[in-house]
């Protein structure tokens, strides 16, 4: 039996070999620019953040340009998650089961799924986790400009200046745990990967960890 690809109006069976479409091109490009700039920016800050780890700039073409670079990335950073942001925000919005879904992290984690409300397109989680990223990024692309004095010297004060430090490294290093946590959250869940790379899932994934979606995508729309 082939595989063959989920359109509104199909009726799906738990049993059948399906793909479903989850991510387009453009969002896939999308994310892992977004991806790229974020695993940049850790290292390119972290080779600032203190002198154990100063000899990363040597990636970068030493000190001064680690130090231009980095801001500019963040820049691209931003503007890049703003376009995940505008794809995804409302699938992330909080539903009634994600509550649910979150007291029963034990479940979640000894993989008993059968005990979970069906979730939609993304779980309790993975939208704990798109709203941390977002306040994160807007935390440290403020906290940024505030120190980058090539461009914004005159605009600050030295206090607002060390303020943004602290707070600007907080949030750094706050964004590289989330970011661990999205990264092992995608490789432990199997055949998440894929819907990243090849934009497709399988009909059985869709079925075990996103059902309330699966149905939306084949019933929904058909009605
Ligand atoms: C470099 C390592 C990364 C890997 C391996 C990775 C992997 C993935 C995978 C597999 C998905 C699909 C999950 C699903 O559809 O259920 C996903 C979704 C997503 N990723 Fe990543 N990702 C990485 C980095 C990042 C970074 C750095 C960001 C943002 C700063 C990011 C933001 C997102 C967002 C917003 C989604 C959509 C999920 C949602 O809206 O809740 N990812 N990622």
């Amino acid at each position: 039996m082939t595989a063959y690809d989920v359109e509104p109006g199909d009726s799906v069976h738990p049993g059948d070999p399906v793909t479903v479409d989850r991510y387009t091109t453009g969002a896939r490009a999308n994310h892992w620019i977004t991806a790229t700039c974020l695993v940049l920016l850790a290292l390119t800050g972290l080779a600032l953040f203190s002198p154990w780890l100063y000899f990363i700039t040597a990636m970068f073409g030493g000190g001064q340009t680690t130090r231009a670079i980095h801001p500019w990335i963040g820049v691209v950073l931003f503007f890049s998650f703003a376009g995940l942001f505008i794809r995804f925000w409302r699938a992330n919005l909080w539903k009634a089961e994600d509550g649910t879904w979150l007291a029963r992290l034990r479940d979640v984690l000894t993989g008993h799924e059968e005990r979970l409300p069906e979730v939609g397109k993304y779980n309790a989680g993975q939208k704990a986790v798109f709203w941390l990223m977002s306040i994160l990024i807007i935390v440290l692309i403020s906290s940024g400009l505030v120190m980058w004095d090539q461009y914004f010297y005159g605009y600050t004060t030295i206090e607002q200046k060390r303020l943004a430090v602290l707070i600007h490294s907080m949030a750094a290093i706050i964004i590289i745990c989330v970011w661990i946590v999205h990264v092992y959250a995608a490789i432990w869940v199997r055949g998440t990967i894929g819907a990243m790379t090849r934009g497709q899932v399988t009909g059985g994934w869709a079925w075990r960890h996103h059902r309330k979606w699966l149905r939306e995508l084949v019933g929904g729309k058909r009605s």
